[in-house]
């Protein structure tokens, strides 16, 4: 029999146990609680690390039994996390232990995290000035130490001023994704060359070196660019491998199958009407642009309003075509009609972008006397493999007696384009957040 001590947040002074070499941690803890101190659930620790319950004593002097989380142990508050203790109790100086938080439960489930803000893009941002990338950055909105749209993407717009003019990209991701808004020319990066014209989209997977973009015509080029080096910075990592093939798709392309799509039977009844962007790499799994993007190729019909839906990946909407009159819906949560209510109103502009933060109830409405098409980049393609995309729509069918067009129009977009120039300004504080309410049992 050997004599150990132990360390409890339940005694004020140490308990003596006597052990054998053969007892485990589980006999320990039958022991402190014949003694009073019952700490079934508790972590051990001892001889600079915490112990199974399966495993044997043998050769510990102290230890300490902590518990898992803030809590009330015999009557007295205990708000001293157990790494804390470990640092006062047992003198470990191991930074490591002091790197350590633990939290209770309840009432950390839901961290306070800035939300993600809905902000516009206007589209003059690339209409004049010289050849730049003019990047899409909420870093700041969202608490980021990177240049960031979302989370997971950086969108930005790509102006090349005059013919001939040449820039370079270098972005660290695993995907980028090119729409070319205006103009043609050509893009060279270590998969080849690639020559577009307005309208086209193209996606490149991870490149070692700089992409050069340059223009061939006339006319300035514009491109909505986007990658998901935001998820690589998150994670700390670089890209090792090409996840898919560098992949094409012509404006041609997209326009016969939008026509293909409208003219399918029912099509006036879908929630959106529209394609989806896939590549070779995604087809048996995501069905998304690349394994981490997602892109839609969305029309709005003339006079058309599509109903709300949700979902948990950010939408970064590029408005392709439309004229005054088309605007999106923003809210969280749905009216009687399940139309959005009390909706924030996001006026379209061609060429510019906004961001729809993930969770929020959307509707898209077209009251000019032209069809409109919006072109969303999403990180969908991760958020599907995931499984946590959670796409929700409002239907009919759920609200049979719902008029056709929404009752409550919106106010404007308090961070509408007007307020947001130039790009310098991005960085002001805005109030965007939001909180949902986390109900947890106290304690199960
Ligand atoms: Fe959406």
């Amino acid at each position: 029999m050997v004599v150990i001590s132990v360390r409890t947040v339940s005694s004020p002074s140490p308990i003596d146990l006597s052990v054998t070499p053969a007892e485990h941690v589980r006999d320990v803890k039958q022991k402190l609680a014949e003694r009073g101190h019952p700490v079934e659930s508790f972590a051990v620790f001892g001889n600079g690390r915490f112990y199974r319950d399966d495993e044997k004593v043998d050769g510990v002097e102290t230890l300490f039994v902590l518990p898992t989380n803030s809590m009330s142990v015999g009557g007295e508050d205990y708000d001293t996390s157990a790494a804390e203790m470990l640092r006062r109790e047992a003198g470990v100086s191991s930074s490591w232990a002091s790197n350590g938080q633990l939290y209770e439960y309840t009432s950390t489930a839901n961290p306070n995290m800035a939300a993600i803000p809905w902000l516009a893009f206007p589209a003059h941002l690339h209409h004049s000035g010289p050849t730049r990338v003019i990047p899409f950055d909420l870093s700041k909105q969202m608490g980021l130490e990177y240049t960031a749209t979302s989370p997971n993407l950086l969108a930005s717009f790509i102006r090349i001023a005059n013919k001939g003019d040449q820039i370079e990209t270098d972005a660290v991701a695993t995907s980028q994704a090119f729409y070319i808004i205006r103009g043609s020319g050509k893009s060279v990066s270590e998969h080849g060359e690639l020559e577009w014209n307005e309208g086209d989209l193209f996606t490149l997977p991870a490149c070692q070196k700089n992409i050069l973009h340059m223009s061939t015509g006339d006319s300035p080029v514009s491109i909505y660019f986007v990658h998901d080096q935001p998820l690589l910075e998150y994670l700390g990592v670089k890209p090792s491998k090409r996840k898919f093939e560098p992949t094409f798709y012509t404006k041609d392309e997209m326009y016969s199958m939008i026509e293909r799509v409208k003219h399918e039977p029912g099509a006036e009844h879908r929630n959106r009407i529209g394609f989806l962007f896939g590549t070779g790499a995604t087809k048996e799994t995501t069905k998304t642009l690349t394994h981490t993007l997602w892109a839609l190729f969305n029309l709005l019909p003339k006079g058309d309003n599509q109903r709300p839906h949700k979902h948990n990946s950010v939408a970064l909407d590029l408005a392709v075509a439309c004229q005054p009159g088309c605007y999106s819906l923003m809210g969280w949560e749905l009216d009687e009609d399940g139309w959005v209510k009390d909706p924030i109103r996001v006026d379209w502009e061609p060429g510019a972008a906004f961001v729809t933060p993930p969770g929020m109830w959307h509707s898209h409405h077209n009251e000019s006397g032209g069809d409109a098409y919006v072109l969303p980049l999403q990180d969908a393609g991760l958020v599907t493999y995931q499984r946590i995309l959670q796409i929700t729509f409002s239907t009919l069918s759920e609200f049979p007696h719902s008029p056709q067009k929404p009752r409550q129009l919106g106010i404007e977009n308090p961070n509408s384009n007007q307020k947001y120039e130039p790009v310098e300004e991005q960085g002001k504080e805005r109030e965007t957040e939001r909180r949902e309410e986390t109900k947890v049992a106290a304690r199960e």
